[in-house]
């Protein structure tokens, strides 16, 4: 029996969620911890540190900073004398999470025996297990073969394949990318949720909307829905805090690389560690990881017509730029930020949920990750989102949350899209602004008629 449904959980097939689920949070709680002065960050870090507790916001001691809101993971045994240490040091704080075993029961209870094995019947308002979401890109290249592909990246450590759909209308001549990935952190549920979304509009509104038309006959969408696939599936069969991949190393007693401090740029320099029990492993050399490898293969091939690269995170509410590993600036830092702000007032625009933009390295120093090896390969977009929420709810993102979320991100990254496709594709956005130059001048003679009748 216990053979079998640690074969169950491992597959991560017909998994039952709430059997499988070997890690405990029970009672822990996440604390919101804002230190006001150098000595609280110092006193903070003095604690985090004896006690070794789980950083979420920001991922390390050397990056508390005075007036930055912290979150850290408490373990029942430590909550009162944090709390107690909190008051003592007066460093204020409020518990942002009662239970986090809590929210993971209650995200599961609710995640059963929603299956469809229909796109037309999919449900994209709740989290999908991996198995589900296999299925679903075959249904979706099925469904939609005039307009999306499937093809295989790579495969993981634990030997699952990899795929991308690939989206836009077929062409003789080489078309421009936008590249996307979601799910490199297994735990970031709500990103492999927004990729299904992102594909699903697109399709959906292909026919309907003249402007997506335009998109997908200049450009491919590259989508990979989930890259750390091992990791998510062990977030729902296991460890629902899990991060990184599940690459085993040191005979078994350590597990996993954190794959976005993996990547070859200035690897393991900084915001990175070098020991595998680490949440941010950077792995045993750049580029070490299978799922790296893949992506790195099929970008480095396509580089000459990649012109966006897009990678999905959760949470914190955030557009973040190059760099993370260097106080210095993008080529086209200027402009990326004046996109990003853009984007970031669209997806204000939906439902008011406030977004900051930046480059990584404002927010903390980090090494290794695809979006500054992305721009170092001469990408002029490269961009990180940190989708909902703030904290509130952290990873555990409830569902009830996904539409809205992934529609206020459409809207943001429609804005970076629209904006990259008018400048490459001129002829096409010349139309349009002759068009609307047309109606001004209509406009304007219709004005000035008006006005000479007038008087
Ligand atoms: C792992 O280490 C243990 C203890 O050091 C040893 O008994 C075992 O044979 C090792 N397993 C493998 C697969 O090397
Ligand atoms: C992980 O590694 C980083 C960088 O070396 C370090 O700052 C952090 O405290 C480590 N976290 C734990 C839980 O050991
Ligand atoms: C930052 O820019 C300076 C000046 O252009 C350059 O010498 C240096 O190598 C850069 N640093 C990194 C880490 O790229
Ligand atoms: C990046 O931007 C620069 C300046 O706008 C431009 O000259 C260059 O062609 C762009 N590169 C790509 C790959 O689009
Ligand atoms: C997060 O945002 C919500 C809604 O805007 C707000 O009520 C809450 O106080 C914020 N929480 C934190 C930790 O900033």
């Amino acid at each position: 029996m216990m053979l079998l449904l640690w074969k169950v959980c491992f597959l991560g097939i017909l998994a039952p969620e709430i059997l499988c689920h070997k890690v405990k949070y029970n009672g822990e709680q996440v604390f919101q911890v804002t230190p006001q002065t150098s000595e609280h960050v110092l006193q903070l870090q003095q604690l985090c540190g004896t006690w070794l507790l789980d950083l979420w916001k920001p991922p390390f001691l050397e990056d508390i900073h005075v007036g930055a809101d912290v979150h850290v993971r408490v373990p029942v045994s430590l909550v009162q004398e944090m709390k107690e240490k909190l008051l003592q040091y007066s460093i204020p704080f409020q518990v942002l999470i009662k239970d986090i075993q809590e929210l993971i029961d209650n995200q599961n209870m609710k995640s059963h025996k929603r299956h469809s094995r229909s796109l037309a019947t999919y449900n994209y308002m709740v989290y999908h297990q991996m198995g589900e979401i296999y299925e679903w890109m075959t249904l979706i290249q099925k469904e939609y073969n005039n307009l999306v592909t499937k093809h295989y990246l790579g495969s993981t450590y634990e030997l699952r394949k990899i795929f991308y759909l690939k989206i836009g209308e077929p062409s003789d001549r080489p078309k421009k990318i936008i590249w996307m990935d979601c799910g490199i952190h297994a735990r970031e549920w709500i990103t492999p949720a927004y990729c299904q979304w992102f594909v699903k509009e697109i399709l959906q509104n292909y026919n309907s909307d003249q402007s997506i038309k335009k998109i997908l006959q200049n450009m491919d969408f590259y989508i990979v829905p989930v890259l750390n696939i091992d990791g998510y599936i062990y977030s729902w069969t296991t460890d629902r805090l899990w991060r990184k991949s599940r690459a085993s190393y040191k005979n078994g007693t350590c597990y996993g690389t954190d794959l976005n401090r993996n990547f070859n740029a200035m690897w393991c320099s900084a915001g990175a560690s070098n020991k595998c029990s680490n949440n941010t492993f950077c792995g045993t050399g750049p580029e070490s990881e299978p799922e790296t490898k893949a992506v790195v293969s099929l970008v480095k091939r396509q580089k000459a017509d990649i012109l966006c690269y897009l990678t999905i995170h959760s949470y914190g509410q955030m557009i973040l730029q190059p760099y993370g590993y260097t106080i210095n600036q993008s080529k086209n830092h200027e402009e990326m930020i004046n996109v990003a702000k853009k984007a970031a007032a669209a997806i204000k625009k939906k439902y008011g949920t406030v977004y900051k933009i930046g480059t990584s390295h404002s927010l903390y120093m980090n090494s290794g990750s695809s979006c500054d090896w992305a721009a170092d390969l001469g990408f002029n977009f490269s961009y990180t989102f940190e989708l909902r929420d703030n904290g509130t709810y952290g990873f555990q993102l409830p569902e009830n949350q996904i539409q809205p979320t992934c529609e206020e991100t459409m809207a943001g990254i429609m804005t970076i899209i629209d904006y990259i496709n008018e400048k490459n594709f001129k002829n096409n956005a010349m139309t349009i602004i002759s068009a609307s130059l047309w109606f001004n001048v209509l406009f304007s003679i219709t004005c000035s008629t008006a006005y000479t009748l007038w008087y």
